[in-house]
């Protein structure tokens, strides 16, 4: 790899400010889990379970196809922004206490799938359609997906 190329960008990653020098093919995901932030699964690295998704100022994105090099400036959150204090988030504990959470290698990225869903301006309650709709690029091998709408219901009840 030739130095030169290399590129250098700065943003927040769960409010802390951050800066990396990296190859400009790297993706945010290996970016990501190599600074230990191992909630982000590289399922498919194709884009198609969202296992790895991220918010990026606050949208939804799978973290395995956009590249390290286009967060320049912007905001990163991941699951493990989700815990203060080591108490976990109410979305996560709705996802726990609805039995949503089964093998769990979905859950990281549903919770912040979720948590974009719920931000999204609406009319409440989300409809059925409109929860599979809003979390339609993450997969789920155990639950059958009832479960995952009932935790989004459960959440805008809240
Ligand atoms: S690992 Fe990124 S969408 Fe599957
Ligand atoms: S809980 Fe196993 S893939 Fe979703």
């Amino acid at each position: 790899m030739n130095h030169e190329s290399w590129v250098t960008v700065a943003c927040t990653i769960n409010g802390s400010a951050q800066q990396f020098t990296l190859s400009p093919a790297t993706p945010l995901s290996t970016l990501l889990r190599s600074h230990g932030l191992l909630s982000i699964k590289q399922g498919c690295s194709v884009g198609e379970c969202g296992a790895c998704t991220v918010l990026i100022d606050g949208v939804a994105i799978d973290s395995c196809l956009y590249l390290a090099s286009w967060v320049d400036g912007k905001s990163i959150s991941t699951l493990e922004g989700e815990s203060v204090g080591g108490e976990i988030s109410k979305i996560q504990q709705a996802y726990a206490k609805s039995g949503s959470v089964q093998c769990g290698f979905c859950t990281p990225g549903l919770v912040m799938a979720t948590k974009a869903l719920l931000a999204k301006p609406h009319q409440k309650p989300f409809t059925v359609q409109e929860i599979r709709r809003g979390l339609a690029g993450n997969l789920c091998r155990c639950t059958g997906y009832q479960m995952i709408v009932d935790t989004v219901r459960a959440c805008e009840q809240e």
